[in-house]
C-alpha cells in the first residue's frame, strides 16, 4: 500500500519552544519513517496579522531559525520536505477555489481567529485573517495529506478542512482524503510563570535553542506554589508548573515521586526541586543542541533544505492542481477555449494568404 502522508507546519513568527515540541514536533519526528512528511513554513499565514515590509523582511531569518528548530528536533531533510508557503503560488490557486466552499458565519464561528486579532491589537476582521483556516485547508490538501499532528488551538482549524474536503468531493468527486487531526499527548503546555499556555510572545517559554544556562536561569525563575514562603511547609503539586515539566520531561519517575511526596510534606525546598528540573530538561534537550550544532556548521545548509522543499512540494502541487482543475471542469473550458482559438487563428491565417 502506498504511505500516507502527513502535513503540518509553523509560521515564521520566532523560535519554537517545548511547548510546541510536545504538542506537534515530537510527532512529525516520530511518523517521519511511516509516512510522506511536509512541514511547510506559513509566512502567508504570518501576514494576516503581520504584514508590514519589516515583518516580511524577518521572513528569511525566521524561516531559517524554524528549520534549525525543526533539524534539532531530528526531523531529517533526506526524509521530509521543509518548504516556504509563499514560494508556492498553487496554494493561491486552491485557496481561491476553496473560498467558495465555505460560508462567513461558518469562519466567524472558529474560535482562534478572533484570539488573534485581539492578539495583534487588530480591530475589525481582515479578509486575510478570517480566511486564516481556508488558506490552511488548502496546505493541508495540496499534498493531499491524511494526518495533520498540530497542538490543541489548530484543532477547529483541521475540522474546517474536513469541512471543505468533504464538500469539494462531494460537488466535484473524490479527490481529497478527510485529513485527521493529531494532537500530541500534551496538547497544551503551560507556561513557566504558570499561565495557560506556553508562548514566546508572553516571554515564558523555554525555547529549543535555548543553552544550558538560560534554562537554569528560566527554571529558577519559575513560577511554583505561592502560598510556599518556606522549605518546610506542606506545598501544592497539582498545577504547579514545576511539577507538570517534571512529569513531562524527567524520565526518573522514582525521582519524580519522591520530590512530589517530599513537597508535600515540607521536606524538600523549591530550590532543589528547580535545580533536578534544570538537569531533567538540559539532558533532555542536549540531543537537540548537538543536532542544531552539527546543521549549523554547514553554512547555508537550511536554505538548501528550504529550496529544495520549495521544488519537492511544486511538483507534488502541479500533480494536485491538475485534478483539481480536471474534477471542477476548470481545465476542459480552457481546453475548449484554447482549441477553438487555435484552430480560427490557423484558418484565418490561411485565407490571409496573397
Ligand atoms: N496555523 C498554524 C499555526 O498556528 C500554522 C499552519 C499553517 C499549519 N498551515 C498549516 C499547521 C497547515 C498545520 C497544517 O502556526
Amino acid at each position: 500500500m502506498e504511505r500516507k502522508t502527513i502535513l503540518t507546519g509553523d509560521r515564521p513568527t520566532g523560535q519554537l519552544h517545548l511547548g510546541h515540541y510536545v504538542g506537534s514536533l515530537k510527532n512529525r519526528v516520530r511518523f517521519q519513517d511511516e509516512y510522506r512528511c511536509f512541514f511547510i513554513i506559513a509566512d502567508l499565514h504570518m501576514l494576516t496579522t503581520k504584514p508590514t515590509k519589516n515583518d516580511i523582511e524577518a521572513i528569511a531569518d525566521n524561516a531559517r531559525a524554524i528549520t534549525l528548530d525543526y533539524l534539532s528536533c531530528g526531523i531529517d531533510p533526506a526524509k521530509s520536505t521543509i518548504y516556504l508557503q509563499s514560494a508556492v503560488p498553487e496554494i493561491f490557486e486552491l485557496d481561491l477555489y476553496f473560498e467558495m466552499l465555505v460560508t462567513v458565519p461558518r469562519l466567524q464561528r472558529v474560535p482562534s481567529l478572533k484570539d488573534m486579532a485581539q492578539n495583534a491589537g487588530i480591530e475589525e476582521m481582515p479578509l486575510g485573517l478570517l480566511g486564516y483556516p481556508v488558506l490552511q485547508a488548502a496546505d493541508i490538501l495540496l499534498p493531499r495529506a491524511h494526518l495533520v499532528p498540530v497542538g490543541k488551538d489548530n484543532e477547529s482549524h483541521v475540522e474546517v478542512a474536513r469541512e471543505i474536503a468533504k464538500r469539494f468531493n462531494f460537488l466535484y468527486g473524490e479527490v481529497f482524503p478527510v485529513p485527521e487531526v493529531l494532537v500530541g499527548d500534551v496538547p497544551t503546555l503551560v507556561g513557566t510563570d504558570g499561565k495557560a499556555k506556553m508562548s514566546k510572545s508572553l516571554g515564558n517559554a523555554i525555547l529549543l535553542s535555548d543553552d544550558a544556562k538560560t534554562v537554569e536561569k528560566k527554571v529558577r525563575g519559575m513560577y511554583t506554589d505561592p502560598n510556599r514562603v518556606s522549605a518546610d511547609i506542606p506545598g501544592t503539586v497539582e498545577g504547579n508548573p514545576v511539577f507538570a515539566y517534571h512529569e513531562i520531561f524527567n524520565p526518573n519517575k522514582a525521582e519524580v515521586e519522591d520530590l512530589k511526596a517530599r513537597y508535600r510534606t515540607g521536606k524538600v525546598g523549591d530550590v532543589e526541586v528547580k535545580e533536578k528540573l534544570a538537569q531533567a530538561l538540559n539532558a533532555f534537550l542536549d540531543p537537540f543542541r548537538e543536532r542544531r550544532e552539527k546543521a549549523s556548521q554547514k553554512s547555508g545548509w537550511s536554505d538548501e533544505v528550504i529550496w529544495d522543499g520549495v521544488q519537492a512540494m511544486r511538483a507534488e502541487a502541479r500533480q494536485t492542481l491538475q485534478e483539481v482543475r480536471k474534477a471542477m471542469g476548470i481545465s476542459s473550458v480552457w481546453n475548449r477555449i484554447s482549441r477553438k482559438a487555435e484552430d480560427s487563428r490557423k484558418k484565418r491565417e490561411k485565407t490571409a494568404q496573397p
